[in-house]
């Protein structure tokens, strides 16, 4: 975001009818409006941000097919065949990024890398060999254990090698891909929140908050947490928080590739491109992750991972960039794409990104391309959202009893007793007889009260004060600091707090 800018587009005036509409307007959403615009369809995105406001505009964009779960777990949850064309489908998202990038000249520094993950030193590499004879078995035939990691001798062991992973910047990648959306006929409205979707015969109207609406055939909706679909969709999937460095590098001094490790939350490196003329370069370190809504200690968090970074890249001069972002971890790790569900035969979604939204979201581009258009593809049922992996129940359970925890909050004391102590840019729980109340005062002095009930399914908010967010615990619905939600799946603001001052 502090390195590239997209033009805004205009908002949503009058109604349009269309065969396509797509709501959201990151990886996900373009990668799809620009397949069907491609295919001759007409199309309109929506989004009630800017271009790349969401995950995408916060990804470390690393474009690999080394599953983030791990081949070994793909494996045991989706078998040989279904690992297999979760290779196949990765890999083939990233020959895609570069094909566009290439096709529609988009300048996104896309540039191929190796991958390595490794293990501290010292630790055994047993890990490694179990996981090289799961990605030799999906097919990455060319997947090598190598007894030393480059760029990291110092700190690190063995790890294996990806070839041909890739990473890119991608902002600029958006940019251009919604230039080309436009020259292939479709059309990007930004500002524009999608309320619902109204099946009405063979067309699905999509009601916006303003008095314009979209006519489609069939609706896309790319919004990363998912706005619609069944209930049941939430509780397959996980929200967790991820923090990202960006230290000043000499140029050259660490070889660019992606580099992980197999800690748990792991870490995750890559090195950006400046202009020469800089004579630097930004490495980007990520780690540190944790359920959404469930810590607040983002500062802790961004110390602990400048240190593991100075640790192994003593060349780092100055930490210049911090930020956090929201990933949707499926249980199953691998994304939900396709119908939204059985009774809407054109209503799709993608969702539960777990971490490769980049690859994912542009395998979701060609698979919903292919199911909007009646087409076969061979990676349909593997990404099925109605999916149901009994294999991976444990992590259900696991996941789905936390949730249930966290409806113990509408009844744990609260964190101020009076306003007065809420300091100028924070924000603090306090109750007001049964009610719970999510109050923020601005750098200004002011007070902004509103309700700390989630509008998803009632669990009780919790304020970031990294981001300045109020961050729902449950399934990750997202507000800003005065109230207006900014992630899924809640899609309405938090109520206004009774007797709010
Ligand atoms: C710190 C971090 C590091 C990451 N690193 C990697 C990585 O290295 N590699 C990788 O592959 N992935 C990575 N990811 C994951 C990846 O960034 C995301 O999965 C991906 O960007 C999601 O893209 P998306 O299009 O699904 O969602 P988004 O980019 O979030 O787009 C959704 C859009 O929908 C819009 N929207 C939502 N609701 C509505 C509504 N009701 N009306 C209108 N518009 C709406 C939003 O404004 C938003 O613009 C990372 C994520 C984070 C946070
Ligand atoms: S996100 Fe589901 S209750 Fe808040």
């Amino acid at each position: 975001m502090a390195t590239a800018t997209i033009p805004p587009r205009p908002p949503l005036l009058r109604g349009r009818t269309v065969d396509v509409c797509v709501i959201g307007a990151g990886i996900a959403g373009l990668s799809a409006a620009y397949q069907l615009a491609r295919a001759g369809k007409s199309v309109v995105v929506l989004d009630d941000g800017p271009i790349g406001g969401g995950q995408t505009g916060r990804t470390t964009a690393h474009l690999s097919h080394a599953m983030d779960v791990q081949f070994q777990a793909i494996r045991r949850l989706h078998g040989d065949e279904g690992a297999r064309l979760a290779a196949e489908s990765h890999t083939a998202a990233i020959d895609e990024i570069e094909k566009i990038a290439s096709e529609e000249g988009i300048p996104c520094d896309f540039e191929r890398v190796p991958g390595h993950l490794f293990v501290p030193r010292g630790a055994s590499a047993t890990e490694l060999e179990r996981e090289m004879e799961a990605a030799h078995a999906a097919g990455l035939s060319r997947v090598e254990m190598l007894p030393e990691t480059p760029a990291l001798a110092a700190e690190a062991g063995a790890c294996l090698r990806f070839p041909r992973q890739a990473q890119f910047h991608p902002l600029r990648y958006l940019a251009g891909l919604a230039e080309a959306i436009e020259r292939h006929g479709g059309a990007i409205f930004t500002h524009v929140h999608a309320e619902a979707v109204e099946t009405r015969g063979a067309t699905r109207r999509v009601k916006t908050r303003g008095r314009a609406g979209v006519t489609a055939g069939a609706v896309i909706a790319a919004t990363n947490a998912p706005i619609l679909g069944p209930q049941t969709i939430h509780a397959k999937q996980a929200a967790y928080l991820t923090y990202v460095i960006g230290a000043r590098v000499p140029a050259g001094a660490v070889p660019h590739g992606l580099y992980w490790d197999t800690e748990d939350p792991y870490h995750y490196v890559r090195v950006q491109r400046r202009a020469p003329a800089a004579g630097s370069e930004i490495l980007i370190v990520g780690g540190e992750d944790h359920k959404t809504g469930q810590a607040d200690d983002g500062a802790k968090r961004y110390l602990a991972l400048e240190e593991w970074a100075r640790a192994r890249f003593p060349m780092i001069e100055e930490v210049e960039l911090r930020w956090s972002g929201q990933v949707m971890n499926s249980l199953d790790g691998l994304a939900f794409i396709g119908r939204a569900s059985e009774d809407e035969p054109d209503v799709y979604l993608a969702t539960g990104d777990t971490g490769m939204g980049m690859t994912h979201g542009t395998i979701a581009g060609m698979l919903l391309r292919d199911l909007v258009l009646r087409r076969d593809n061979p990676w349909r049922a593997l990404y099925d959202p109605s999916r149901l992996i009994l294999r991976a129940l444990p992590g259900l359970v696991r996941e789905n009893a936390n949730v249930a925890t966290r409806y113990a909050d509408w009844v744990t004391p609260p964190e101020v007793s009076s306003v007065e102590e809420i300091a100028p840019g924070q924000g603090a729980l306090l109750r007001r007889g049964l009610a719970k109340v999510a109050a923020y005062r601005d750098p200004e002095g002011r007070l902004h009260e509103r309700s700390a009930v989630c509008p998803h399914l009632a669990c009780i908010v919790a304020w970031n004060s990294a981001e300045r967010t109020w961050d729902c615990p449950c399934h990750g619905s997202r507000f800003d600091a005065v109230g207006h939600v900014i992630n899924g799946p809640a899609n309405t603001n938090l109520a206004a707090a009774e007797g709010a001052q």
